[in-house]
Parts: C-alpha cells; structure tokens; sequence
C-alpha cells in the first residue's frame, strides 16, 4: 500500500522512552532499505543547543528561535557504528544522548511553537523509496496519512533496565532507581502536555516489548508492511 499524499510509504514506531524504538527503527529501516527519521535527535539537538546558549528553557520564544535557527544534520560514517548527530557544526552524538539531554528534551518537546519549527524538517525525511519515523507522535501529527503505525511500549523497570544497560556500556555512571525516577518522570511530562502528547495512533498495532526478544519485533513490526 502506498501513501496518497506523496506516494511515498511511510511506517511510523511512536513509544515511550526505552521502549525499544531506537533499535527496532534502526533495524527495520535497514532491511526495508528505506530512510530513517530520529525525531528524538532533533528535539534532543535542540535542548542541547538551547543549554549550550544559555537558553533559559522556560522562555518559550527564545527556545523556539533557537529551534528555528540551529542547524542539525545527521551522518552515518558506513561503519556500523551510531548516526552522527551535528548541531552547528559540532559533533554532539554522545553528549545528546545523556538522560539529562533527554529531560532537556522532554521540557522543550512541551512547547508548540518548537514543535512547529520541527515540523517540515520532519516532514522533509520523507523520500523514495520508504521512511520508518521513530518519536513520540510520528503516527498521531507527523505523518498522520502514514500507510503503516506501530506503538511499542514496555513496562517503566523494563525500559529502567533496558537504558542501564546501555549507559553502562558506555561507561556512564548511572544507578537503577534514578533512571526509573527519570523514565517516570519523562513519561508523564509527554503523556500528559497539551501538544502532540504521547499515544498511540487510531489504527496502530500496539506491541508490548516487556518480555519479547528484539528479533521477534523485528519480525512483527516487518509483517505489518509486508504481511507474510
Ligand atoms: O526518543 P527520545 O528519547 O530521543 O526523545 C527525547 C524527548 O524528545 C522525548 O522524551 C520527548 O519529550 C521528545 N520527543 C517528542 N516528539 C518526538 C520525539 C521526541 O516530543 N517525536
């Protein structure tokens, strides 16, 4: 099935933080062959650019100019390794990633007119011959006409767990109980703000990852675009 809008087809995977969205995006983009759009990096670039000016994140014009303005673009350097995230010019894919980023980012996401600013840059990822948008309103804003909505979710201490892994693998230092407080926190924040706040779109297929293994979402997120 194609979208009528442009004609390319897109597939959408919203979910909260630590769902399992990252990865599954990833990899399924890869197999499909097609683009992939991390909404998360742009709403994370902005909080970073905005911290790095000295931005007083609760003054929502200067926030929004400054999502207006900052240049950020993606790279894959071909070596299997993480997309690049360039914020003017900076390489910032490491510091982007941190949980106080992601809190930066949940603060500013809550704001409509950074939202807006984000908007066509969204939409500007849509190309031949297919795109898998990973966020948290993808199916619900972005691309409302998208041919193809998933909504993975995971219990809070599974998604808790899941982020320790990572940030420990990294070297970071980081404990259990302070990441679950933070995924908590950052859940309501985006459930619950007046814009584009975080659910599943009408018609997505909802995937609970809570006890399934990586490969078998793979696997039902491909069968959704191509039905087996
Ligand atoms: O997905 P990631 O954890 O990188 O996103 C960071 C934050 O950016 C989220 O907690 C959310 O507040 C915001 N976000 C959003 N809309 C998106 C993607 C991310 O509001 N489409």
């Amino acid at each position: 099935m194609q979208n009528t809008a442009t004609g390319v087809p897109v597939l959408t995977i919203d979910g909260p933080s630590g769902s399992g969205k990252g990865t599954i995006s990833r990899a399924v983009a890869d197999t499909l062959g097609w683009h992939l759009l991390d909404s998360g990096a742009l709403y994370r670039a902005v909080g970073y650019a905005a911290s790095m000016a000295g931005i007083d994140l609760s003054d929502a014009a200067a926030v929004t100019r400054c999502a207006e303005t900052t240049k950020i673009t993606f790279r894959d350097l071909n070596d299997g390794g993480e997309t690049r995230v360039i914020v003017n010019s900076h390489d910032a894919t490491d510091e982007i990633r941190t949980e106080t980023c992601g809190a930066t980012a949940s603060v500013i996401a809550a704001i409509a007119t950074v939202r807006a600013a984000l908007f066509e840059k969204q939409r500007s990822f849509r190309k031949a011959p297919g795109l898998v948008a990973d966020g948290r309103d993808m199916g619900t804003v972005v691309f409302t006409d998208a041919a193809y909505k998933i909504f993975l979710t995971a219990s809070a201490e599974e998604r808790a767990r899941r982020r320790y892994k990572q940030l420990k693998a990294k070297g970071l230092s980081v404990t259990l109980a302070s990441l679950l407080r933070e995924i908590q926190a950052r859940d309501e924040r985006d459930a619950t703000r007046k814009v584009a706040p975080l659910k599943p779109a009408a018609g997505a297929l909802i995937v609970d990852t809570t006890a399934v293994a990586v490969e078998e979402v793979i696997a039902r997120v491909l069968a959704v675009v191509h039905p087996v």
